[in-house]
C-alpha cells in the first residue's frame, strides 16, 4: 500500500497553499495570507477572497491593475497546474471560484479507504494542548453540570488527538480546601475505624458531606475541631493526611464508574497538586508588584473589574484563584503546553477572565490579539434544563445521579428483539450515545433542555436518527454480492451523478469540519456535520441506485466511504456506532 499521507492537511489547507503561491506570482511586492472559504454560491466549491483587500492596498501605487476583478483574473490565472482544480472563474467585484477536479476528490476518497482515515487529520498550530475538563469536586455533588464538561472535554480531546495534538486531559478535582476539616473531624467521629473502611462503607459522600456540614453550623466546639483540623491536614500530619486521602479515594470510586460507562479516559490532578506551588507563584507575581493588600486580603486589581482577585485570603489561606495561577504556572513551565482549555459552566466566565488577565499581567502570556501561542480559553457552556425549564432534577434528589440518569437513557432505548447480549451492546451504545449528542449538537453556550423522549426519538437530528442512517449504509452493503475490501484497491470511484459529486465533495471536507470544531472549540460543528451528511447520503442514495446498477462497484464504495466518516464522527463524539438495527 502507498505510504500514508501524512501532513497533507485538509482540503481548504491545500487550495490555501496553491492560493499562497499564485498570491506571490500575482502580487510580489504584497505579502498576504491566503484567504479561502467553501463556496456559497453554486459556480465553484471554494473560493478565494483575497482580490478585494489587495486592490485597497496596491490602488495608487501605479499598479498595472484597473480594478479588484483584475486582480482576481490575475489571480485565477496564476493558480500553478495541478491535478486539484479543474478551473477558475472570477465573479463580481473579484471572488475567485474554484472548482475541483471531479477524479481529484475521487482519488481523495479512495486514498483515504485504502490508508486508513487518519490520513485526512488536518494540521493545527499547536502540538500540546492541557485539556481542563470533568474536575468535579470531592465528596461534593458530580452534578449534570459535571456531566457536561466531561462530555465536551472528552471529545475536545478526541478530535485535538484526532488531528496529532498531545493532549494532557486533566481532572482538576476539587479536593483541597477547608472544608477538609470538617470532612476529617466528622470520619473520625462516626467512624472509629474509618481506616479499615472499604471505599463503599461510608455509604453516600453527599449524605455524609451534609450531615458534616450541619454539623459544622450547630456545634461550635466541633467547628473549633475542624478548624484545627484544617491546620494539621495541611501541616501534614499524617493521621489527617491518611483520613483526608480516605475521602478522596471514596469519592474519587464513585467519579470512575461514571467514566467507565462513558469511556472517558482522565488523569487527576486535583487542586492539592498544585498547592505546593503557590506560594513561589505568588511571591513571583509580587516582585512583579502585582500583589496588593486590600481590606486584610492579599489582591491583584484587574482593568475593566469592579472586584479585585483575591489570591490569599484574610485567613491566610489560598482559594480557587490561586490554586488556578500556581496551575496555569506549572502547565505552561512545566508541562510545556500551547494552548490550556478549561470546560466549565459559563457562570465561571469571570472567574478565567480575571484569572487569564492576571496571567497576562504578569507576562505569561501573550496579547490575545497577536493570535499567538501560548493561550487559555475558557469553554464555557449553559445550563441543563428539565421539561418545566428549570434546572434539571429528578423527583427523589436535588441533583441528577448520573449512574442512574445513563442507566435510563439505556433501558429506554431498548427497541428491538434481539439476544440478550446484542440488546445489552445496542441499548447501551444507543442509550449514552443520545445522552451524549444531544449534549453536544447545541451551541454549548445556549441552555439545552434535558429530554429523554426527544433524545431517544429516531426523528430528527438526534443520535438514534444517525445510528440508524449509519446501520442503513451498513446493510446496502451487506446486500451487495460484491466485495468492499476488493472494492477499495482494484476499484474506481466515478462522481458522474451531481448527487455523487456532492456527497464526494462534503466527505473530503471532513478535515476542515475538524479543524474548525478544533480551532473555535465546538463540539456542534462536527454534530451538524454528521447530520447533513446523513442527509446528503439520503438524497444520494434516493437519486442513485447502488445494488443491481453499473454504477455499482463505484458507488458501494461511495457508501463505504460514507458509513467510514460516519464512524468517524461518531469516535470522536464518543459514540459507539451500531452496524445493524
Ligand atoms: N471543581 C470546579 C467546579 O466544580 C471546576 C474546576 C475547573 N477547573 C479549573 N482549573 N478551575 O466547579
Amino acid at each position: 500500500a502507498a505510504p500514508a499521507l501524512q501532513g497533507a492537511g485538509s482540503v481548504k489547507q491545500q487550495i490555501s497553499n496553491l492560493v499562497a503561491l499564485s498570491l506571490r506570482a500575482t502580487v510580489p511586492e504584497v505579502d498576504v495570507e491566503p484567504i479561502v472559504e467553501v463556496c456559497t454560491g453554486k459556480f465553484g466549491d471554494y473560493q478565494c477572497n483575497n482580490a478585494m483587500g489587495l486592490w485597497s492596498k496596491v490602488k495608487g501605487s501605479g499598479t498595472s491593475f484597473k480594478n479588484p476583478n483584475a486582480i482576481g483574473q490575475a489571480i485565477a490565472k496564476n493558480l500553478p497546474a495541478c491535478d486539484v482544480i479543474e478551473s477558475a472563474s472570477v465573479a463580481g467585484p473579484g471572488f475567485v471560484n474554484i472548482v475541483l477536479s471531479k477524479s481529484w476528490v475521487a482519488k481523495r476518497i479512495q486514498d483515504m479507504l485504502v490508508n486508513g482515515i487518519t490520513t485526512w487529520a488536518p494540521i493545527l498550530p499547536v502540538k500540546r494542548v492541557v485539556l481542563d475538563f470533568s474536575s468535579p469536586n470531592i465528596a461534593k455533588e458530580m452534578h449534570v453540570g459535571h456531566l457536561r464538561s466531561t462530555i465536551i472535554g472528552d471529545t475536545l480531546a478526541r478530535m485535538f488527538e484526532f488531528s496529532n495534538v498531545e493532549v494532557l486531559r486533566r481532572n482538576h478535582v476539587g479536593d483541597w480546601g477547608t472544608q477538609f476539616g470538617m470532612l476529617i473531624e466528622f470520619l473520625f467521629e462516626k467512624f472509629p475505624n474509618w481506616e479499615e473502611l472499604g471505599s463503599q462503607a461510608i455509604g453516600d459522600l453527599q449524605v455524609f458531606y451534609k450531615a458534616s456540614k450541619q454539623r459544622f453550623d450547630e456545634d461550635a466546639e466541633f467547628k473549633d475541631r475542624a478548624q484545627q483540623a484544617v491546620v494539621r491536614l495541611q501541616g501534614g500530619e499524617e493521621k489527617y493526611r491518611a483520613a483526608w486521602k480516605k475521602i478522596c479515594e471514596i469519592s474519587r470510586n464513585e467519579f470512575d464508574q461514571v467514566y467507565k460507562l462513558l469511556d472517558v479516559q482522565l488523569e487527576e490532578k486535583g487542586e492539592s497538586f498544585y498547592n505546593p506551588y503557590i506560594p513561589q507563584v505568588l511571591e513571583k507575581l509580587s516582585s512583579q508588584g502585582l500583589i496588593e493588600e486590600s481590606e486584610g486580603a492579599r489582591v491583584i486589581f484587574i482593568q475593566g473589574h469592579q472586584i479585585p482577585l483575591i489570591v490569599v485570603k484574610r485567613d491566610g489561606g489560598f482559594n480557587y484563584a490561586s490554586t488556578d495561577l500556581a496551575a496555569l504556572w506549572y502547565r505552561l513551565n512545566v508541562e510545556k503546553a500551547e494552548w490550556i482549555i478549561y470546560v466549565t459552566d459559563v457562570g465561571q466566565q469571570q472567574h478565567f477572565d480575571m484569572f487569564f488577565k492576571a496571567a497576562r499581567m504578569a507576562g505569561w502570556l501573550p496579547d490575545p490579539k497577536e493570535k499567538k501561542f501560548p493561550k487559555t480559553s475558557h469553554v464555557g457552556f449553559g445550563l441543563v434544563l428539565g421539561a418545566d425549564g428549570k434546572r434539571f432534577r429528578t423527583r427523589s434528589t436535588e441533583v441528577v445521579r448520573l449512574g442512574d440518569l445513563l442507566d435510563e437513557a439505556k433501558s429506554r432505548s431498548k427497541i428491538v428483539d434481539w439476544t440478550d447480549e446484542e440488546l445489552e451492546q445496542t441499548s447501551k451504545a444507543v442509550g449514552y450515545g443520545a445522552v451524549k449528542y444531544a449534549d453536544l449538537k447545541n451551541n454549548r453556550l445556549t441552555n439545552y433542555t434535558f429530554s429523554f423522549d426527544q433524545m431517544l426519538s429516531d426523528k430528527g437530528n438526534t443520535a438514534v436518527y444517525l445510528q440508524y442512517a449509519h446501520a442503513r449504509i451498513c446493510s446496502i452493503i451487506r446486500k451487495s454480492n460484491m466485495d468492499v475490501e476488493e472494492l477499495k484497491v482494484s476499484g474506481n470511484i466515478s462522481l458522474a451523478h451531481p448527487d455523487e459529486r456532492v456527497l464526494g465533495l462534503y466527505l473530503i471536507r471532513y478535515a476542515e469540519i475538524v479543524e474548525e470544531a478544533c480551532t473555535n472549540l465546538l463540539p456542534s460543528v462536527l454534530c451538524e456535520y454528521l447530520y447533513n451528511l446523513s442527509e446528503m447520503f439520503t438524497r444520494f442514495y434516493t437519486n442513485c441506485q447502488v445494488v443491481g446498477s453499473p454504477e455499482e462497484p463505484s458507488r458501494l464504495l461511495l457508501c463505504e466511504a460514507t458509513a467510514v466518516v460516519m464512524r468517524q464522527c461518531f469516535q470522536l463524539l464518543g459514540i459507539t456506532p451500531v452496524y445493524k438495527l
